[in-house]
């Protein structure tokens, strides 16, 4: 007959094993979290790219990230983003990560891209509920709706002149749904005018550059 074995033997035998997996764990997750990091700030900075079109920048713009608390002037009650964007140590863009509150189905998520001197370089839908085939034009997988404003500012055209042709703007509207371009022209304007008057504050904070930028 075989002699029991201590009870106490099974107990460190599993603590063994356990604590083995733990750190197994470990390993993997601090081996795979900067890769995972990493993945996620490159497939971030290509998600950026479309709103800066046309121009010339040379760091990434995921380091320079500042976030707006609410209240703001910016459009939406949730916190405003802002990527910096620099050529050297010259800024030459802000991109804005905003909320229309007044879509047709609830908030739009737009990425607004704004050169220096106030010119759109971009605009993303990033996030939406508006219905198929009517609002949801704005997004660029269905239609160039949104690119018509690349180029355009405050002073072109004149600030009563941003809304759609039916409303004396003159931007195109999207037939049948007016309430969701009203919405999105809305937030363009008012973020475009948020950076008009609060450029240097924008800026006042210098980009955090990574170990490599800053032995270079
Ligand atoms: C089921 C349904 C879904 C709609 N979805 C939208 C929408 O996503 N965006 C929008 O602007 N209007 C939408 N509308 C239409 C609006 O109610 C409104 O009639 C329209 O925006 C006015 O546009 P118009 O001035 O070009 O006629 C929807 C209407 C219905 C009945």
């Amino acid at each position: 007959m075989m002699p029991d074995r201590p009870f106490w033997r099974s107990g460190v035998t599993l603590a063994i094993v356990a604590a083995f997996c733990t750190s197994l764990v470990a390993l993997t997750w601090q081996l795979t979290a900067d890769r995972i990091e990493e993945n996620r700030k490159e497939w971030l900075e290509r998600s950026l790219q479309p709103a800066l079109a046309g121009l010339f920048f040379d760091s990434p713009v995921t380091e320079s990230m500042i976030t707006v608390p609410p209240p703001h002037e910016l459009p939406g009650s949730d916190a405003a983003i802002i990527y910096r964007v620099y050529a050297g140590e010259t800024p030459v863009a802000a991109l804005f990560v905003v909320s229309a509150r007044d879509g047709y189905a609830g908030p739009i998520r737009l990425l607004i891209g704004i050169a220096l001197d106030g010119e759109v370089t971009g605009i993303r839908v990033l996030e939406h509920k508006e219905t198929p085939g009517l609002g949801d034009k704005i997004d660029t997988s269905k239609s160039d709706w949104v690119l018509q404003f690349d180029g355009h500012s405050l002073r072109n055209p004149e600030p009563a002149k941003w809304a759609i042709k039916g409303d004396g703007g003159q931007f195109d509207q999207l037939t049948g749904a007016s309430v969701t371009p009203r919405a999105v022209i809305r937030a363009i304007k008012q973020t475009l005018t948020y950076f008009d008057a609060n450029q240097v504050a924008v800026f006042a904070e210098p980009p955090k550059l990574d170990e490599a930028q800053e032995s270079d």
